[in-house]
């Protein structure tokens, strides 16, 4: 059966597993480079989840099957737009295990974040996805992210060109 709900402190280690594990299936078009192995190994370390989890639980909402994580939702709350000036909480990361794709986890997730966003007054939410990630791009335009414009997210060797998506959720 598949539940949501906010992580806990004691899921941090699978969920740092899960993290490191989607992006590199995702993105590790030309195998595991040292930008991306840095990258992962220090923003979805235990200690980084941990104390996202401590600061503030509703920044990661989960996605388990039978109790188990397959699927991971991450708010960062007070950022302000990149292209329209306006202060609103990003989806900074929607990443669900290949072997749960096309079962409603990815949807169900966003639902999960929306209800909460706008119980709590929020009325925009926005994300940033690599223009290249065509399934992702597809994904959220289907509900209701529309393009507003691009950004560049340099790493160490690379720059990434990102899409800025963003939706109303009043
Ligand atoms: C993009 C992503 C989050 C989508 O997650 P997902 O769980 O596969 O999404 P859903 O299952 O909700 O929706 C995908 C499809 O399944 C269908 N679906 C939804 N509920 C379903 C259900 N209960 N049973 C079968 N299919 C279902 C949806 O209609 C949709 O089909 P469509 O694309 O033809 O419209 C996932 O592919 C992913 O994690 N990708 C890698 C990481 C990534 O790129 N993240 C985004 C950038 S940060």
């Amino acid at each position: 059966m598949i539940t949501f709900g906010r992580a806990k402190i004691t899921d941090s280690i699978r969920i740092s597993v899960l993290l490191k594990t989607v992006y590199i299936q995702t993105y590790a078009a030309e195998g595991v480079t040292f930008e991306f192995a840095n990258f992962i190994t220090k923003r979805f370390s235990v200690e980084h989840i941990e104390s996202t989890i401590a600061a503030d639980p509703d920044q990661l909402m989960i996605a388990y099957f039978n109790d188990n994580p397959i699927g991971v939702a991450e708010i960062i709350f007070g950022r302000t737009c990149p292209i329209k000036n306006i202060n609103a909480p990003e989806l900074s990361k929607l990443y669900v295990l290949e072997r749960f794709y096309g079962k409603g986890v990815g949807h169900g997730l966003i639902k999960e974040v929306e209800d909460m966003l706008r119980k709590s007054g929020h009325e925009h939410l926005w994300l940033e996805v690599y223009t290249k990630n065509g399934r992702a791009v597809a994904f959220y335009e289907k509900h209701g992210f529309i393009s507003i414009g691009e950004v560049d997210f340099p790493m160490e060797t690379n720059t990434y060109r990102n899409y800025v998506m963003m939706r109303s959720i009043t």
